[in-house]
């Protein structure tokens, strides 16, 4: 059988990428070795750790803010068995809802692994398929420290934290970025106490500094215990747990923290393991990422490549856009995208949401640049709702006004950024999206208001 189109990998990535091509009228096949379709985000990553954040949000709701709203509620409690059945079901419902989009668009799948053969040829299963053009979408796993070994019990990566059967008393988290931060944000919420032991200087290092400061201050509120400047130098199970034994990063004595589960979430790495890439001809630089050009093809005729196991952010709508672009270029059509454009969200209570560049990225590109601060504090909705942390900050190009960056710390951070997304992809100015009449009473009136203050004529502060 020779298909126009096969895909390795059926994430967003890789089934996004199977539903435009059959759209364009290609013959396409989606070969993903897992049960079910989805890929990590919807299996093991940004779907479970959504649903398990609104349970454990409502939670802590419950317990520490109705009262504030005049409610009073006793005897909450959290089912946490029940909690896991819902993130399981809100899963398989969505992962089925992939197969239904592939019969409804006539995209064919096979469950197999799937090992490239050189000249278009593809081995799954015993069996060998041919296509025209070959996209890989094969994603990333976590990355592994030396020496540590990971159960899914004690030591667990986030698939295993996406799953404790009961709230650990003392949750030690290695790496202090956003899989740590969200799914230590559900255990705290739950009742564990939480400590992050994280290398950098700070907590979520690529975030602009200014975000990182409030940041910081809002975990630690929660009850979040940060260990910055320091290195993990062992993790041993013990008969209730385990024992993290760390160092500070620039020299000092060793510690020892005492714990029941351990998280190791220190970042992901591309996922190429029996793909055959050497067959192929498909080359990886020295990180193991495939490379690719402007129209993501790799070294390898008739092969592409998308998502995770490429450069660029480890997000689900950037391998969306890419297989779409990647996709649409396969067929004639343009293929553009701005990777300085893709926001970046990080689903904490306050969330954090971004795009563009950060201070430190302009002072070090040595543009000229002007910068403003909203305060939620400052905005009546966030007063009437009781959503008062955190603020927007504007980067805006000196001479010209562009917006250069976006960065929002708040409740609902992540859906607010999106005006800015949208100004940003039409190269708008802090004065076009100022102009702009924003409803009222609104969270997305910091956003106004922060471009206001870029012109030195904020109303509110
Ligand atoms: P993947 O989703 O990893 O899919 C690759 C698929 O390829 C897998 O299903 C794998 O089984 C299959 N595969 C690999 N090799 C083969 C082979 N040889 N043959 C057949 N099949 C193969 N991103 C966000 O944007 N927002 C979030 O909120 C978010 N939350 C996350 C939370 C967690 C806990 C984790 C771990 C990740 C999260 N991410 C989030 C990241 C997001 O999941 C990834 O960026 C995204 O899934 C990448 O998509 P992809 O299609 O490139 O790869
Ligand atoms: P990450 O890159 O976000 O954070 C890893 C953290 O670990 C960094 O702060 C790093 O300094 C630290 N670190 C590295 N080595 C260490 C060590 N030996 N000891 C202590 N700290 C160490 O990676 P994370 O959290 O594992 O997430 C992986 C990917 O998944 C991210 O790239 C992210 O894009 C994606 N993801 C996205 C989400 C979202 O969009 N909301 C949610 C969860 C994951």
């Amino acid at each position: 059988m020779t298909y126009d189109l096969a895909i390795i990998g059926g994430g967003p990535g890789g089934y996004v990428g199977a539903i435009r091509g059959a759209q364009l009228g290609m013959k396409v096949v989606c070969i993903e070795m897992r049960s079910s379709l989805g890929g990590t985000c919807l299996n093991v990553g940004c779907i479970p750790s959504k649903a398990l954040l609104q349970s454990s949000h409502k939670y802590e709701d419950a317990t520490k803010h109705f009262e504030s709203h005049g409610i009073v509620v006793d005897g909450v409690k959290a089912d946490i068995g029940k909690m896991l059945d819902r993130k399981n079901k809100v899963v398989s419902d969505l992962t089925k809802g992939i197969d239904f989009l592939f019969k409804k668009n006539g995209v064919e799948r096979i469950e197999g692994k799937a090992q490239l053969q050189g000249d278009g040829k593809i081995i799954v299963n015993g069996e060998t398929i041919e296509a025209k053009n070959i996209l890989l979408a094969t994603g990333s796993v976590p990355m592994e420290i030396p020496n540590i070994s990971v159960d899914e019990d004690t030591i667990v990566t986030s698939t295993g934290a996406l799953d404790f059967t009961s709230v650990p008393e003392h949750l030690v988290i290695v790496g202090g970025g956003v899989i740590g931060l969200e799914l230590g944000s559900v255990w705290a919420r739950l009742g564990s106490k939480v400590t992050v032991v994280e290398f950098s200087d700070t907590i979520a290092p690529s975030l602009d500094a200014d975000v990182i400061k409030q940041f910081s201050r809002s975990l630690k509120k929660q009850g979040f215990k940060f260990q910055t400047k320091t290195k993990v130098t062992a993790v041993e199970k013990t008969s209730t747990g385990a024992i993290v034994k760390t160092e500070p990063r620039d020299g000092g004595d060793e510690k020892i923290i005492e714990c029941d589960k351990v998280l190791l979430c220190i970042g992901r790495k591309a996922y190429t393991d029996g793909l055959g890439l050497d067959k192929a001809g498909v080359t990886i630089n020295e990180r193991g990422v495939i490379e690719v050009d402007a129209t993501f093809k790799t070294s390898a005729n008739g092969v592409y490549a998308i998502g995770d196991v490429i450069q660029g952010p480890m997000l689900a709508h950037k391998a969306e856009e890419e297989a779409v672009a990647c996709i649409e270029g396969l067929n004639g059509l343009p293929v553009h995208i701005d990777h300085n454009l893709i926001p970046a969200v990080v689903y904490t209570h306050p969330e954090v949401a971004s795009i563009g560049q950060t201070e430190a990225q302009l002072v070090e590109l040595g543009v000229q640049f002007t910068s403003a601060q909203f305060p939620f504090i400052a905005n009546s909705r966030g007063r009437a709702v009781g959503e008062t942390e955190g603020f927007v900050k504007i980067l805006a190009e000196k001479e010209t006004d562009k917006l250069l960056g976006v960065h929002i710390i708040g409740a609902e951070a992540g859906t607010i950024i999106h005006e800015a997304v949208v100004v940003m992809n039409y190269t708008g100015t802090a004065e076009d999206l100022l102009r702009c009449c924003h409803a009222h009473p609104t969270l997305n009136e910091a956003v106004k208001e922060a471009c206001l203050a870029i012109h030195g004529r904020a109303i509110h502060a």
